[in-house]
């Protein structure tokens, strides 16, 4: 948090205690989640500021996506933008190097898709004595009351939605069966949004598992035990390879949950390389194998995350503190430290049925869909 603007939000605290007459103030952060009247940012900064944007390896296509829209989208706003990827193979030391150069190159805001949710401690400690704001892109960084504001999809909706296609997949290709057989995918460990996911799965897929109506015929079921290193699609082959081994001899499986798209076609491929018909295998972000496969009906699913918009709305954060505003929000989002003042977009659920429309205003994807 910019010292400025805490002050300012102290200034708030200090009359809303005076107000109600009681010892406890709003937060911010509650403030901002009431949509009351939001504290105003002190001060702004220069327009031609340097907004740092630390984005993680890239793991998946939105992240490829994600860096020349903040190239361009920065310098488009006025802005000078200073993007930099991790690479793969020391991806959080990388970062963490890379946060710190641009503190010390006198960033105002920095834009964070963290490598590694939980290990930033010291470079947020950096930037609150720089009084740089920095802002959680699409993951959010845990444990710290140093994450000024969270901009990202509503990720817990991603996983429910992930599971409705499921189930509705399920019905749809195997619909003259009373019972399925599933397995459960999840993301990184070091990914905060890998266990949102699965929580937002399981809360519409764990009630059909006591019922019977699904069986996880491994067993596993947590989201440990679910877990892909690294959102590797190496790392989910080799352990659909395994469980078809294990736990599939002489036994059908229906359907899968995949947390996003390169699993999904990792999954998919395990499954063929064992001779068996298609299962319904979820997915997320939309990238174009995925479309394609969707389109020609193998992969059940995917979400569209509109990299555009996201990006977008970082940026909108980022302009609103130059102007010395308070940046819109429309939500908080707890990180185990605080809850954080955060703006969620909506993802969306698209199957081969609504391809085409979902896709319509993107000039990549809706080609994609023409038959
Ligand atoms: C993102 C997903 C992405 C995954 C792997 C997650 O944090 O939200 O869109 O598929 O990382 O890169």
């Amino acid at each position: 948090m910019k010292k400025t603007t805490f002050a300012a939000l102290a200034g708030i605290a200090a009359v809303s205690i005076a107000l109600t007459g009681c010892g406890r103030a709003e937060t911010p952060a509650e403030t901002a989640a009431e949509g009351g009247e939001t504290a105003a940012a002190a001060g702004g900064f220069a327009a031609d500021a340097t907004i740092g944007v630390a984005l993680p390896d890239r793991t998946s296509e939105n992240w490829v996506l994600a860096g020349d829209l903040f190239t361009n989208g920065l310098e488009e706003a006025g802005f000078t933008g200073n993007v930099q990827y991790a690479g793969s193979s020391n991806s959080v030391g990388d970062q963490q190097q890379q946060i710190q150069s641009m503190i010390s190159a006198g960033a105002e805001v920095i834009i964070v898709g963290a490598a590694d949710t939980n290990q930033l401690a010291t470079q947020l400690e950096a930037a609150d004595a720089a009084d740089i704001t920095v802002i959680a892109y699409d993951r959010l960084i845990q444990n710290s009351e140093l994450v000024d504001y969270y901009v990202a999809f509503d990720n817990y909706h991603v996983g429910e939605l992930q599971a409705q296609s499921l189930l509705d997949g399920l019905e749809e290709r195997f619909g003259d069966q009373e019972a399925w057989n599933i397995e459960l995918f999840s993301g990184s460990a070091d990914d905060s949004n890998s266990a949102v996911f699965f929580d937002g799965a399981m809360s519409v897929l764990q009630p059909k598992i006591d019922d019977g109506t699904l069986t996880v015929v491994s067993e596993q079921t947590s989201v440990q035990q679910t877990a892909t290193e690294d959102w590797a699609a190496e790392n989910a082959q080799n352990r659909m390879d395994t469980i078809l081994q294990n736990s599939y001899q002489g036994e059908d499986l229906h359907g899968v949950l995949s947390p996003n798209d390169n699993l999904a076609r990792a999954i998919l491929t395990s499954v063929q390389n064992d001779g068996r018909d298609v299962p319904v295998v979820t997915g997320q972000d939309s990238e174009v194998e995925s479309v394609q496969s969707i389109v020609a009906g193998d992969q059940y699913s995917t979400i569209y995350k509109d990299t555009r918009a996201l990006v977008a709305a970082a940026i909108e954060m980022a302009q609103a503190l130059q102007a010395g505003e308070e940046p819109t929000t429309t939500a908080t989002s707890d990180n185990g430290a605080v809850e954080v003042p955060a703006n969620l977009l909506e993802p969306v659920i698209v199957t081969q049925a609504n391809a085409a429309e979902a896709y319509a205003d993107n000039e990549d994807l809706a080609p994609l869909t023409e038959q």
